[in-house]
């Protein structure tokens, strides 16, 4: 008799190991810790939301919808960028609904990455996007976000495109910095990329968490990169439902074709009940107009608690994140420190090192403060022995 063995199996991505979030959470829960670190809400969504999945499912809508998307959520969608951003993406050929913005993300690089084309991701970004391209076949180039600001330096930016670069990924609000482009770097974006044929992938999953009164200047509002652009969102972060993983990309019809033939024979259709739903949930507009001043005010409460600690804050002007500097309370690196802070104190951070393809250490730590006033509040009674 043979022995079955599994053959012996060559990763495609050797370097990814466990998140951090997944590190941060599992030590969270083992030392009862109030977990602030992975960014996710720990509040219900709107009942009526929920309600409209139900009565999708009573109506009957449980069978595979059109491979773009449920025609009027597109349809939605349309028209709720062409009231925040004045462009109107035709819902039938330019807006396709996804598995949440990480499929979005990945489906758009796998539709123009070639093997060996270059894109540019400006650090630190979100941990899906590096292993993305590297799927892609497509090679990682690193531009450094300004330390200690995390403006963009679009000097750096320009520098880094060669004739092999075939996409720049961004994102704003920024996740884990919390800082918000302005339209000035969107219009400085618009001229480094003008002579290029670069695409632009905007990652706007924050859109609607923009505070003190700033506009989001989305991607779609600048003729010049918008004619480049995949704009992606993401329902689970306006709507509160993470887990629900519905997301959208808008994209010039050229792009969006191609983008449908990944999307086709990846995830084909995205959940029918929850497409409905949101269709009709998306006919207020006030859930997500009301959504700055929501978490304006439990920013400013996380804010105003942390006055007290020696931790020095940065400016949180969108997303739900705050970051705050520790080097006036330890002398640990941040990856460290953020393991000390969650068995010692009770609460859990992110290192922005994990954001770093090299480990870039400056002593920073993230917060997120999509939480009840309940949960911030016993995090800030923690936090205020520091
Ligand atoms: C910047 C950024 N992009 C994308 C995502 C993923 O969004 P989704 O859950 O819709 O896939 C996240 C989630 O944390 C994020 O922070």
């Amino acid at each position: 008799m043979t022995t079955a063995l599994t053959p012996p199996l060559s990763s495609r991505l050797p370097s990814v190991g466990t998140t951090i979030f997944t590190v941060m959470s599992a030590l969270a829960t083992e030392h009862q810790a109030v977990n602030l670190g992975q960014g996710f809400p720990d509040f219900a969504c709107d009942p009526q939301l929920v309600d409209a999945v139900t009565a999708a499912m009573q109506a009957g809508h449980n069978q595979y919808p059109p491979m773009a998307g449920v025609p009027a959520l597109r349809q939605a969608v349309s028209a709720k960028i062409a009231g925040l951003h004045g462009k109107t993406y035709n819902p039938d050929t330019e807006i396709t609904i996804t598995a949440g913005a990480t499929q979005a993300i990945l489906t758009a690089l796998l539709a123009v990455v070639h093997p060996g084309d270059e894109v540019i991701v400006l650090e630190p970004c979100y941990d899906s996007y590096v292993p993305n391209i590297e799927l892609a076949g497509g090679v990682v180039v690193r531009v450094p976000l300004t330390p200690g600001t995390f403006r963009p330096d679009f000097a750096k930016i320009s520098a880094a495109i060669t004739p092999k670069t075939r996409a720049v990924l961004i994102n704003s609000p920024h996740n884990p910095s919390a800082t918000v482009w302005s339209r000035a770097d969107m219009l400085a974006l618009q001229d480094v990329l003008a002579p290029t044929n670069v695409f632009l992938i905007s990652d706007e999953v924050y859109e609607h968490m923009v505070f003190d009164g700033q506009a989001h200047e989305s991607a779609s509002r600048f003729p010049g990169l918008a004619a480049r652009a995949f704009v992606v969102s993401s329902f689970g972060k306006t709507f509160h439902v993470t887990g629900w993983k519905v997301g959208t990309v808008a994209a010039p019809a050229a792009l969006m074709a191609e983008f449908r033939k990944v999307h086709q024979f990846n995830v084909f259709t995205v959940n029918t009940p929850v497409q409905y739903a949101l269709a009709a949930y998306l006919a207020h507009p006030a859930p997500y107009l009301e959504l700055p001043a929501f978490y304006q005010r439990k920013r400013d409460l996380f804010r105003a608690g942390l006055e007290g600690t020696r931790f020095k804050l940065l400016p949180s002007q969108g997303s739900y994140f705050q970051c705050v500097d520790i080097s006036d309370v330890s002398d640990l690196n941040e990856a460290d420190f953020c393991q000390w802070l969650t068995r010692e104190i009770g609460v859990a951070a992110i290192p922005l090192s994990a954001f770093y393809g090299n480990g870039f250490d400056q002593r920073v730590v993230r917060f997120c403060f999509a939480k009840q006033d309940s949960t911030l509040q016993s995090a800030l009674e923690r936090l205020k022995t520091l």
